[in-house]
């Protein structure tokens, strides 16, 4: 597994980073994202969505709902698990045919999907370091997620934004 430590220094670096991971999406791809409350899963996904051609603005924390869907070059499919615990089974998004799906998935609380996570995906952690640092480690799980590692840190895996690259 290729891994990657990198520090962003504000919710706009975040945002970069994650809108160049976008431009590369490819369907199916899965981008799993975990971290405490606040970490910046969300405002990765607003990257995220930025590179696939959506408006940023039109990313918000899912709040009632699990699910949001999202149309810019590709469909993307925003799931927040944080809340699964607490939704009655009749509400729970089909979880299994999303990730199964043609969509771009991104999952904030992505530990929640215990044995649904497939094998081949993109692994995002957040760690807060400070109130505008957060420490962002990238693991590429599986040959596509190795290669969305390589797409995402591109240089920025050598450069200056780099704690350190483990690959
Ligand atoms: N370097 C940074 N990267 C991302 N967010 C940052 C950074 N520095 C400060 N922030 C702030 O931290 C907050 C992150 O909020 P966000 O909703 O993205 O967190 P989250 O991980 O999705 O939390 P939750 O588990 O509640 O969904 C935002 O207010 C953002 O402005
Ligand atoms: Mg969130």
């Amino acid at each position: 597994m290729k891994k990657v430590q990198l520090l962003s220094r504000g919710p706009a670096e975040t945002r970069a980073l994650a809108a160049r991971l976008g431009t590369h999406l490819a369907p199916g791809d899965l981008v799993a994202l975990r971290g405490e409350l606040g970490a910046g899963k969300t405002e990765f996904v607003r990257g995220l969505a930025l590179g696939l051609g959506v408006p940023a603005d039109e990313v918000a924390s899912p709040s009632f709902v699990l699910a949001h869907e999202y149309q810019g070059r590709l469909p993307l499919v925003h799931l927040d698990l944080y809340r699964l615990s607490e939704v009655s089974p009749e509400f729970l998004p089909d979880l299994e045919d999303y990730l199964g799906g043609p969509q771009v998935i991104a999952v904030e609380w992505a530990e929640r999907l215990g044995n649904l996570l497939p094998s081949d995906y993109l692994e995002v952690v957040l760690t807060i370091i400070g109130e505008a640092e957060r420490e962002i480690v990238l693991a590429g799980h599986g040959p596509r997620g190795e290669r969305l590692l390589t797409l995402a840190a591109g240089e920025a895996g050598n450069g200056p934004g780099a704690i350190s690259n483990n690959q």
